[in-house]
């Protein structure tokens, strides 16, 4: 890594520039923020940054970093995964006394033939149901007679179709009054393919199984907390129960958010503020999701994992950005055995894998052979790495939310993610980079978001649903965001980075991200099935809701751009290009996109999710039992 030209006085020059930086930092550091010492990351406060007097004196580089976080997360990803995979149970016996050891009970009836399920499939997962078992908990406080009656019931709702087993065969169908909605979707039909291997093993018993992608189920916090005060019987049907809860959609009388703070405790801050009305900066179209509490150096902050247990009741200004708070589809306040394909914290959905893990299509499959009705290990247009792209790609549809209430879509997690993806304004970011490339000499500097964008980002929507909404209508969405053509799976392959963003609910395409050649960078609110089986910075790069960090991760992985290096006024600017690469940033995400597709390969086949489902079903069937304790396995 020697520069080209006077190497000497160009390192030695930069390294007086770093020294009169750190000097700078810790200066304030130390006068300033003594008291924040103690911060878990590395970098300076905002107000430390905004410092500008070494800018003055022709200084660009902005200061030093000790140590990038980024290969720590990854070696604490890989080590804590290898744990979790080497601790499974290998026997029987070891599984059952780690049931017993984790949830103080005796394994469901059956475990013995799950075992053997899951043994003679392979199934790396044998322990790891905490999601599952955490999902069925409210049930153990109704008895068999009352938690039956609730499925029926809740089979009754609109958009909630029923897959019954009777005398070992399972049948998916709806048992609607109304005429308008007797189609068994997709989901129900999923399910029925999931149970198809061991239903003859289940008693008769009935799966109420959401028809959309979004949770349903929002239990208020008194009535999870005291359960007398509400309905301790279903006896009167479901229309006692429910009463005018039977229609679809909300029809302007409350909204998802409404319904969603009615789960949060009274003194929390969902409950205290009036955040429900119409704020103001939803005519901001600039804005994208600054932390209130904007924290130190945020755009240098990474993600541990996913925000599937985030706490809007804490954080209600943050409900804004996502989405599924506006979706128009109606909840429900009553504790029904639900089956949902994900859910955000605070939903008492019960979560079964998605119909676009499980079944096998063009579009949601990797590598799928459409002549053959086969998966192949590589997709016919998959692009070599060497040959991908290093720009972040991303396309998809203004989808993200409802209307209820209207107006809002603007903050939505896509729409937010366009937005700052095609920023033309003056901002700028907070790059973090080694200089010299490759080395681990880490410098900041601040850096034009629009030049970045235009170096790093390949981020566009590719169609209009909700234009009748948006503030402006279409020619404001089209003016606010980057739209483009429709991208074939072939664009998608021949990009190192996929982003993976939430929709109206989770993404459908993560697993076929996934399993491809490239690495994926994901956001998401939403807890699945899989959430306890897969390892952030080791599958998959984790992106905080705020997005603020992409800049980052990407300077860490493929190095500091043309863009960063001019802002830097860098000496590297002089190598030549192939010099400038971060030769071990891109060996490290190289191996992010194998691992990603070894586990798609191992852990996320459709056995596993069949092993996961078959769990359920015998974890269910002890609760709809009158007598639960007949229902343990008993060896
Ligand atoms: C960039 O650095 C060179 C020395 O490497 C210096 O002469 C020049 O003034 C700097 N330019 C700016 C704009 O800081
Ligand atoms: C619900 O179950 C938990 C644990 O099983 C128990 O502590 C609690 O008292 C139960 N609540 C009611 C209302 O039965
Ligand atoms: C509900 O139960 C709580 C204690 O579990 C009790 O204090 C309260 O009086 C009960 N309320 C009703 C309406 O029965
Ligand atoms: C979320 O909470 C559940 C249950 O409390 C826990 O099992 C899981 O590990 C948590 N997930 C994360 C990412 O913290
Ligand atoms: C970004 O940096 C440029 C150059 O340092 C400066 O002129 C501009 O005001 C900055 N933008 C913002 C929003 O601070
Ligand atoms: C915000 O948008 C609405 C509808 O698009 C418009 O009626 C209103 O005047 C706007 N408010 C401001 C402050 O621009």
């Amino acid at each position: 890594m020697s520069p080209t030209d006077n190497p000497k006085d160009a390192w030695s020059q930069r390294r007086s520039y770093i020294f009169i930086g750190v000097l700078i930092f810790a200066f304030i550091q130390a006068g300033l923020y003594a008291g924040r010492r103690g911060a878990p990351d590395n970098f300076p406060e905002d107000a430390a940054l905004a410092s500008d007097s070494s800018s003055a004196s022709g200084l660009r580089i902005r200061g030093h970093v000790d140590e990038h976080p980024i290969p720590k997360l990854m070696e604490n990803a890989e080590k804590k995964f290898r744990k979790l995979l080497s601790k499974q149970s290998r026997t029987l016996k070891a599984a059952v006394a780690e049931y017993r050891r984790r949830y103080h009970r005796n394994p469901p009836k059956g475990f013995e033939e799950w075992w053997k399920f899951a043994r003679e499939n392979d199934v790396k997962m044998i322990d790891e149901y905490d999601g599952l078992v955490d999902d069925l908990a409210p049930f153990w406080n109704m008895s068999g007679v009352e938690f039956r009656r609730r499925a029926v019931q809740a089979a009754q709702l609109p958009s909630i179709d029923l897959v019954r087993i009777r005398s070992g065969e399972a049948e998916a169908t709806t048992i609607k009054n109304d005429l308008d909605d007797d189609d068994v979707s997709m989901r129900a039909r999923s399910f029925l393919l999931m149970v198809s291997k061991f239903q003859h093993l289940l008693p008769d018993m009935d799966f109420p199984i959401n028809a959309r992608s979004e949770g349903r189920v929002l239990v208020p916090w008194e009535h999870r907390t005291y359960p007398n005060t509400s309905f301790q019987e279903s006896l009167g049907g479901v229309n006692s129960i429910v009463g005018s809860l039977y229609t679809p959609d909300w029809q302007g009388r409350g909204s998802v958010w409404e319904a969603y703070r009615r789960i949060c405790p009274p003194d929390s801050l969902a409950r205290r503020l009036l955040s429900a009305k119409r704020i103001s900066f939803t005519n901001d179209t600039h804005n994208f999701f600054r932390l209130s509490s904007s924290g130190p150096g945020s755009d240098f902050k990474f993600a541990r994992g996913m925000d599937g247990n985030y706490s809007f009741c804490s954080n209600p200004w943050a409900h804004y950005n996502q989405g599924h708070f506006f979706s128009d589809w109606r909840t429900v306040p009553i504790p029904y055995p639900i089956l949902s394909p994900a859910k955000s914290s605070g939903y008492g959905d019960i979560k079964i894998p998605s119909h676009y893990y499980y079944g096998t299509t063009r579009r949601y499959t990797y590598a799928w052979d459409d002549v053959n009705q086969e998966v192949k290990e590589i997709d016919s247009m998959e692009t070599p790495w060497e040959k991908k792209d290093d720009r972040i790609f991303w396309r998809g549809a203004t989808t993200g939310g409802g209307s209820s209430p209207p107006g809002y879509s603007p903050q939505y997690q896509r729409h937010r993610f366009v937005r700052m993806a095609s920023d033309t304004s003056n901002k700028n970011e907070t790059i973090v980079f080694a200089d010299p490339p490759g080395s681990s000499n880490y410098v900041y500097t601040k850096v034009p978001t629009k030049a970045l964008n235009e170096e790093i980002m390949d981020v566009a929507f590719v169609s209009s649903v909700d234009h009748v909404h948006y503030p402006g209508g279409l020619a404001q969405q089209e003016k606010d965001h980057r739209f483009w053509d429709a991208a074939l799976l072939r664009d998608y392959w021949a990009h190192k980075y996929i982003l993976d963003l939430d929709g109206m609910s989770y993404s459908g395409k993560f697993f076929a991200y996934l399993a491809s050649d490239s690495a994926v960078i994901k956001a998401s609110v939403y807890n699945e099935f899989f959430s306890d089986w897969i390892q952030p910075w080791l599958h998959y790069i984790p992106l905080s809701a705020s997005y603020r960090e992409v800049y980052n991760i990407h300077a860490f992985f493929s190095g500091a751009t043309d863009a960063t290096l001019e802002a830097a006024n860098s000496t590297s600017l002089d190598l030549p290009a192939s010099k400038r690469r971060s030769l071990d940033g891109d060996r490290r995400l190289r191996r992010i996109a194998r691992a990603g597709k070894q586990w798609k390969k191992t852990i996320g086949r459709q056995v596993d999710m069949e092993a996961y489902v078959y769990r359920l079903c015998l974890e269910y069937a002890r609760l709809w039992a009158d007598d639960r304790d007949a229902m343990n396995y008993s060896p």
